[in-house]
């Protein structure tokens, strides 16, 4: 057995009898095109994941796809070092033929570009979250029949909250009726509340209060809930917040066709009294459809 530990390891010849195999490979190794057998794809998260990060996996594995992961991206990754994300890109994608990005930076989207292969964002700080949407979206459609027309209420961190964001989008070009009910936050008692809006940039939405929401759940299709996103905001040691929450008693003002859904992870806001509630998708047939969401959207962009 040998290690390869220092350069001076290797003879001369050594070396010439590896740039042989170099040369070899290199003429062997497949071009990212016409290769469907020898895809891999690259999982770069740089914040915390379950859902996300395991289905693209399971989709991937699932598709024979070899995958290369990194869950703490930022901290084992030369972005650590200084490096650009710009640079990242152009290096990941010299390694693989699909790109899955997660970062806290809202900004980093704008450097995919220089990836030569697809890239997936997979969240982007309190930016979006667009492949949450399509499966928020096709769990909609296939509890619903449809998506066009419906009432819906989002409840939640409206402001930080990204899967609100990328969601209200297709729910607008569907005609759906939105409104939302942000929570509120509480940084000081000498201070004024704060409501977690919406940010003005993914349209105008009317917003009720938390107190108001039991007068409109008879007439609400689907209601999108969503946590506070704490670890976004500053004081979170010290505030405290106010969400509606969904229990054994709102849930009984809600009509029996509703569909309930929530991104996860859920905090505080659905009690786990109405998990098995049959309106309730967001434990099982949401989840799921996020596997079969992910597995579809790898084999478009693929063309596998
Ligand atoms: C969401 C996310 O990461 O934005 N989770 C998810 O991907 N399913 C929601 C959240 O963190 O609140």
């Amino acid at each position: 057995m040998k290690n390869f530990l220092k350069i001076e390891d290797f003879s001369k010849e050594e070396i010439d009898l590896i740039f042989e195999k170099i040369d070899k490979v290199k003429k062997d190794y497949p071009s990212n095109k016409n290769q469907q057998n020898n895809l891999s794809a690259i999982t770069f998260f740089s914040e915390p994941s379950t859902r996300t990060r395991f289905s693209f996996e399971r989709a991937l594995s699932y598709l024979k796809i070899p995958v290369i992961s990194s869950s703490d991206a930022s901290g084992s990754s030369s972005l650590k070092k200084g490096e650009s994300f710009k640079d990242t890109f152009r290096t990941l994608s010299q390694y693989s033929d699909l790109i899955v990005f997660r970062h806290f930076d809202e900004k980093w989207v704008e450097y995919a570009k220089y990836s030569r292969v697809p890239v997936i964002n997979a969240g982007n700080g309190s930016g979006e979250h667009p492949t949450q949407a399509l499966l928020d979206l096709y769990t909609i459609k296939s509890e619903l029949g449809n998506i066009e027309n419906k009432n819906v209420l989002i409840c939640g961190d409206l402001k930080l909250g990204r899967t609100v964001h990328s969601l209200i989008k297709v729910l607008a070009q569907n005609n759906c009726k939105i409104l939302t009910c942000p929570s509120i936050l509480y940084k000081h008692e000498s201070l004024p509340p704060i409501s977690l809006d919406l940010p003005s940039s993914y349209g105008f939405y009317p917003s009720i209060k938390i107190n108001e929401v039991e007068d409109y759940l008879e007439d609400i299709d689907i209601l999108y809930m969503t946590r506070t996103q704490k670890e976004r905001i500053d004081e979170y040691n010290t505030a405290f917040f106010d969400f509606f929450k969904l229990d054994n008693r709102t849930i009984n003002k809600l009509k029996d066709k509703c569909v309930i859904l929530h991104p996860l992870p859920r905090n505080e806001e659905i009690s786990e009294e109405v998990d098995d509630d049959p309106r309730s998708a967001y434990h099982e047939r949401q989840i799921k459809n996020g596997l079969y969401t992910r597995i579809a959207l790898i084999q478009y962009l693929l063309q596998c």
